[in-house]
């Protein structure tokens, strides 16, 4: 929780402008590159990679496969910030922590926000290594990344949540896919704080009350990009069937291989998006 509004604002503020020192230009776009989501760099132009450890008050990323660099770049035409790597609740950093960046990119300008994830998927019908448009979440089982002193020249106290993820940006995004051929399932996203995986019970109690995937971020970076402003847009990759939906135990070895299948996919995916946000 923040402890000393002032001191967290300067913080964010002293990253912001290190960032200003290190990249050509400022972007609207911020995407935050899941599992399987690395590739997108590769198809960037006009790339400058900024370490975390170089950034003042960045955490660092521990989780696998997370490298821990902000890109700057431009992709199919835009100006764009991707974060390969964030921070999570389960790698032991406050919720302050792991949503600092979202703010850093608010400082920045940035005005919309991609955000990517693996997760595990309980609507019927689903099939690992498919993906699923975040239509809305559920995140009342945990605290709120915003509990504490309100930072007003962010957003409100009590910020309205109807609709975190922008419509618009869901049409657009199921229009993509179409054009690609892809098939997405659309649904809730539950945010369980891990590191261990669900429970069939556990996933049971999620599915009754509508869950289409759970996983362990994205929510509170989309909580806290909505209260700065920002209209978000949220892409899970569906890496496994959640558990006692498997016919097997779950392993990060799976989430890894299963996001993997389909990392051409949500890269093309996001690259046709961004050209027609
Ligand atoms: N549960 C939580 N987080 C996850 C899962 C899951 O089944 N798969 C990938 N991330």
């Amino acid at each position: 929780m923040i402890v000393d509004k002032e001191a967290y604002i300067r913080k964010i503020d002293i990253a912001a402008d290190f960032i200003r020192t290190r990249v050509p230009d400022t972007a609207e776009i911020c995407i935050v590159l899941g599992s399987g989501l690395g590739p997108l760099a590769d198809i960037c132009e006009d790339v400058v990679t900024v370490d975390y450890t170089d950034i003042p008050g960045f955490p660092l990323s521990t989780a696998p496969g997370h490298k821990g660099k902000l890109i700057y770049g431009v992709l199919s035409g835009k100006k764009v910030f991707m974060m390969s790597g964030r921070f999570h609740y389960y790698e032991g950093y406050e919720y302050v922590d792991v949503v600092f960046y979202i703010r850093v990119m608010a400082r920045l300008g940035v005005k919309s926000l991609i955000l990517t994830n693996a997760a595990g998927g309980i609507k019927e019908g689903m099939k690992p290594a498919s993906l699923m448009i975040i239509e809305d979440h559920i995140s009342f089982l945990v605290d709120s990344p915003l509990r504490g002193p309100n930072l007003d020249e962010f957003g409100v106290r009590f910020p309205d949540q109807t609709e975190v993820y922008d419509r618009e940006y869901i049409d657009k995004i199921q229009q993509c896919a179409d054009n690609l051929g892809i098939e997405m399932s659309r649904g809730t996203y539950v945010f369980c704080k891990g590191p261990q995986y669900e429970t069939p019970a556990e996933i049971r109690a999620l599915k009754a009350m509508g869950a289409g995937a759970v996983g362990m971020s994205t929510v509170p970076e989309a909580i806290t990009a909505s209260h700065c402003g920002m209209r978000v847009a949220a892409i899970s990759c569906i890496s496994n069937l959640a558990a006692g939906l498997s016919p097997h135990k779950l392993t990060s070895e799976e989430v890894i291989i299963n996001a993997g299948k389909v990392s051409e996919e949500s890269c093309a995916l996001i690259r046709d998006f961004v050209a027609i946000m």
